[in-house]
């Protein structure tokens, strides 16, 4: 049977108290409806779609890239009228599972128990909750058998009284489905077409439903609120921490590691507390971060590390280099294999050669520095004119003394040195001391000024 996923997304989110819409909230640095399309994409649907309505523009062109197909929802008159609306676009001989976009961290092996339940008939996933207000309650008979869901509103005393609840989450053969949701009316407490009264059409129909128990509470939270936000952000750090670990990453605090994207990592590598990994991260062998570092889109080679309290964005790092601490790689920095950025240097769109030094203090900007280069402390590339960027080159084997301004563009020839405390902004020929700074004066017998009385 083909599968079809349904993903509702039609509901308002107004908890969240946001201009954006709620599924958009991000979730590991990623909009929920990302999570649950990512799950459902797990499955090899033939088609997911997905049911949108407030802020719902937003929201489709979030997503589209996405190999969606959109279902608009103009009025929310519930779960089975939303479900109604896909299934225009779904065949009888079709397998329907439906998710909800605010319900991202369920698991694929859950879906896939769910799916496998569904084979002739609705299969319902369950949990059960020590607090169940709220919730569908799922009613069975004296033998077990599932005889349908109640919504809380709707619900008795007796019935209120039961712990196990309808996660939302559905699957059911669609030809079945959708006889059973033109059936649906809707003379309930809150006046709108429930999904969950398929239940009772099916037990009505002689058709055996299906409860399938999801493996956790916590795989099924839905998120209405910036609380329920925040506890399934934690989840999801928790998983992928616990995934990185396994792979044989050691992370000195698993509780304090936020991962917003994805990374690689190769053998032994340490990452200390407060480490922000995001977008795309690659960590060579025995690479080490220190603690409270930001890490995004970068890859760092084996042996790498990276000092506490560093800033890196769009940076590539060579085999055995060492930044920071207190260090900021912007995008397009490149730095060769040993090379070495220390405490309060920011470099930028700069490719820094193998062995080179660049300790203190230092903005190095659209700069090509070759090897074995030591930059001494405070040295700044003015590579801005006020219109334009301009490059600076340095040679191999190039000694830039402490305090200079390097006005680009300029260029250093190979073993030239710099003296201390220069402006230079002509070429520095190869191999020779250039330096622009007033000879020093001493002037003998000169006496502080002192305060008349
Ligand atoms: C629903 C279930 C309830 C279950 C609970 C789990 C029904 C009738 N009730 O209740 O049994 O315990 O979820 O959280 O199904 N949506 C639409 N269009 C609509 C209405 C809802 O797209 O017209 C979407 C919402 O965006 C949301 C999901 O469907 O993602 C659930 O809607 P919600 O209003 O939260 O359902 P509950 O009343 O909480
Ligand atoms: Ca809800």
């Amino acid at each position: 049977m083909p599968l079809h996923a349904v993903v509702l997304a039609a509901g308002q989110g107004t908890r969240m108290r946001s201009r954006l819409p709620k599924v958009l909230q991000p979730l590991g640095g990623q909009p929920l409806l990302t999570h649950v399309l990512d799950a459902a994409t797990l499955l090899s649907p033939a088609r997911m779609h997905v049911v949108y309505g407030h802020g719902g523009d937003a929201v489709r062109e979030r997503f589209r890239e996405a190999d969606v197909c959109w279902v608009h929802q103009a009025e929310q008159l519930g779960t089975g009228h939303a479900v109604q609306q896909a299934m225009d676009g779904i065949p009888d001989d079709a397998s329907v599972l439906v998710l909800y976009g605010d319900v991202p961290l369920v698991r694929v092996d859950t879906l896939e128990r769910l799916c496998d339940a569904a084979a002739g008939g609705p299969a319902v996933l369950t949990v059960d909750v020590a607090d169940p207000a709220g919730y569908g309650r799922i009613v069975r008979d004296a033998g077990g058998r599932m005889r349908g869901i109640t919504e809380h509103k709707d619900a008795t005393s007796e019935q209120r009284a039961i712990h196990e609840i309808n996660t939302g989450l559905v699957a059911c053969p669609a030809g079945l489905l959708r006889g059973w949701l033109a059936g649906l009316g809707c003379d309930n407490a809150q006046g709108e077409y429930y999904l969950t009264d398929i239940v009772a059409l099916a037990v009505r129909d002689g058709i055996a439903v299906a409860a399938v128990s999801a493996a956790s509470e916590e795989e099924v939270q839905g998120i209405n609120d910036r609380i329920q936000l925040a506890a399934a952000e934690r989840v999801l750090q928790r998983r992928r921490a616990r995934a990185l670990m396994r792979e044989g990453v050691t992370l000195v605090d698993p509780a304090r590691f936020d991962l917003r994207g994805r990374v690689t990592a190769g053998r032994d590598c340490l990452i200390d507390v407060n480490a922000v990994l995001e977008g795309e991260v690659r960590l060579g062998d025995g690479v080490v971060i220190g603690p409270h570092c930001v890490i995004r889109n970068t890859a760092l080679g084996d042996g790498v590390r990276v000092e506490a309290h560093s800033v890196l964005d769009g940076a590539e790092l060579g085999e055995g280099c060492t930044v920071g601490p207190f260090a900021r790689l912007r995008p397009g920095t490149r730095l060769a294999a040993g090379a070495r950025v220390g405490n309060f240097v920011e470099v930028k769109q700069s490719d820094v050669g193998e062995g080179s030094k660049i300790n203190h203090l230092s903005y190095i900007g659209d700069a090509r520095i070759g090897r074995d280069v030591n930059v001494g402390a405070g040295v700044i590339t003015c590579n801005y004119d006020g219109a334009s960027k301009h490059l600076t080159v340095i040679g191999d084997g190039v000694f830039v003394g402490s305090d200079c301004q390097l006005v680009a563009p300029v260029e250093i020839g190979p073993g030239a040195t710099i003296g201390a405390g220069s402006t230079i902004t002509r070429t520095a020929p190869e191999g020779q001391l250039s330096l622009s700074r007033a000879r020093q004066v001493s002037v003998p017998g000169w006496r502080r000024p002192t305060k008349k009385v």
